[in-house]
């Protein structure tokens, strides 16, 4: 971090002894005849510093779209959009810059989308979009912002998508009233900021939400805030890499449209049987990379529609027989577990009259060989794919003892576990 401040004192240094020699980058008018899409560029690679001047923006005066992204631009000029009334599109992103001026985006009355990715700004002037109600899409992402002030997107009423993910934000420094106005958001990403912490209200005020990422922000436990919003148009919800350890029985309870879930990578051990009971439209869910032991065996009991269920790298030495029966399961991962049998005819009880699994990944786990022969037997004749290169033969897959027989007994997974870990590590 320090040295992330340091550089960027050294390029404000720079761009302030260099302010007045002329842009180093270039703009042309995308084909068309109205002369509406301008695309500039920079081919210099040691220059840092560019400046947007006014002058500059003048010769595309009915520009719609504005792409200068990676222009190696350095400093906005507060009146350079003045001439360009038109713009309904301004691509900033993969610059260097560090602040943009109140007033900078006063005369971009009919913007719609605004890209400030990948710049080094840490604060924005609160009264900065007050004339852009027009705005629909607007990306923060990859900046340095550590806070950002209530009532700096109080304008945006039609604002649909707000990208905020990669910054230095901290849960602690929210206020629920940023939200107040941009009722219409539904796309809501704050991945990769540390978001423990938030207020319990932070979303309240927004009803239209369909996505909501939150991958990598250092969660401890499934956010509260999450809980008591009013998440019935959520479509999408990704809480990927965080630390997560269990999902109680009302952490789902406001979701009737969840389509795609995504829990992997974090320490869930504890998943209550109901918690999944109104997730009626569910498709994609994964629980990759946890700790899980065992699933409840209610768990998927009204997840109709579930299509792809990945439970890969948990610890899980039981599936009950017909877990999966009521889902519309087609694409099952088991890989890296701990099973060293699964019921007789597995594939054929989990079947419904709509579903029937396509595709099933049970490699890498402490296979009993009996079991493992009418598993294979089984997948072969319904012709679902598995991973065949992990069966080729090349390696040991499972263990057996002289009497060959597949014992479907819970007592009897350690000591098979025990069998595969001292006659074949480092396969697991
Ligand atoms: C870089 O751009 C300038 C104009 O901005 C042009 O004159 C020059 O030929 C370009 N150099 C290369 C290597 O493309
Ligand atoms: C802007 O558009 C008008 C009408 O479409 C056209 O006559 C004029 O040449 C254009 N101006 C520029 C700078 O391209
Ligand atoms: C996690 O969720 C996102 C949706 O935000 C999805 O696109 C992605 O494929 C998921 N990752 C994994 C490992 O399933
Ligand atoms: C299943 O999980 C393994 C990790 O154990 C992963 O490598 C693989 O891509 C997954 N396959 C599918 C089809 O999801
Ligand atoms: C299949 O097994 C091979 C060999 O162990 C492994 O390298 C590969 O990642 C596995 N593929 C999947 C999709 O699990």
């Amino acid at each position: 971090m320090a040295a992330r401040r340091i550089t960027i004192w050294i390029i404000f240094l720079y761009i302030s002894a260099l302010k007045d020699v002329s842009s180093e980058f270039t703009c042309e008018i995308d084909n068309d005849v109205d002369s509406k899409v301008i695309s500039c560029s920079s081919n210099d690679t040691s220059f840092n510093g560019n400046v947007v001047q006014r002058d500059k923006m003048a010769d595309f005066k009915n520009a719609t779209t504005l792409l200068l992204a990676a222009c190696k631009l350095g400093v906005i000029d507060p009146d350079a959009f003045e001439v360009l009334p038109l713009l309904k599109k301004l691509d900033l992103s993969t610059n260097y810059i560090v602040q943009i001026i109140d007033g900078t985006f006063d005369y971009l009355t009919e913007l719609e989308e605004l890209n400030l990715a990948d710049n080094f700004l840490e604060d924005l002037p609160v009264d900065l979009f007050r004339l852009n109600n027009k705005l629909k899409r607007l990306n923060l992402n990859s900046n340095l912002f550590y806070n950002l002030e209530v009532g700096i997107f109080d304008m945006l009423v039609d604002l649909k998508y707000l990208d905020v993910s990669s910054n230095l934000l901290a849960g602690k420094n929210w206020n629920p009233d940023i939200f107040k106005n941009i009722i219409e958001i539904s796309s809501l990403r704050f991945s990769a900021n540390d978001m423990s912490e938030s207020p319990n209200n932070l979303l309240s005020s927004l009803k239209k939400l369909s996505i909501i990422e939150l991958k990598n922000c250092h969660l401890n436990e499934y956010p509260t805030f999450l809980k008591t919003a009013d998440l019935k148009t959520l479509i999408i919800l990704n809480l990927k890499k965080n630390r997560i350890h269990k999902i109680d029985e009302d952490a789902f309870q406001n979701f009737e449209k969840l389509f795609l879930l995504n829990l992997s990578f974090n320490r869930i051990e504890y998943i209550d049987e109901n918690s999944f009971k109104t997730l009626k439209e569910l498709k994609f869910l994964t629980l990759k990379k946890n700790r899980l032991l065992t699933i409840p065996t209610g768990l998927f009991s009204s997840t109709y529609k579930l299509f792809l269920l990945d439970l890969s790298r948990n610890k899980i030495t039981v599936i009950q027989d017909d877990l999966f029966k009521r889902t519309d399961l087609n694409n099952l991962n088991l890989s890296h577990n701990k099973l060293t049998y699964l019921q007789r005819n597995f594939c054929k009880q989990q079947k419904n009259t709509r579903a029937a699994l396509k595709v099933f990944y049970f490699n890498h786990n402490p296979w009993q060989c009996a079991c493992l022969r009418d598993l294979l037997g089984e997948i072969k004749g319904l012709g679902i794919k598995y991973n065949t290169t992990y069966f080729d033969g090349g390696q040991p897959v499972c263990v057996t003892t002289k009497e060959f027989v597949c014992k479907r007994q819970e007592h009897f997974n350690s000591f098979y576990v025990d069998l595969f870990d001292s006659t074949i590590p480092n396969i697991l």
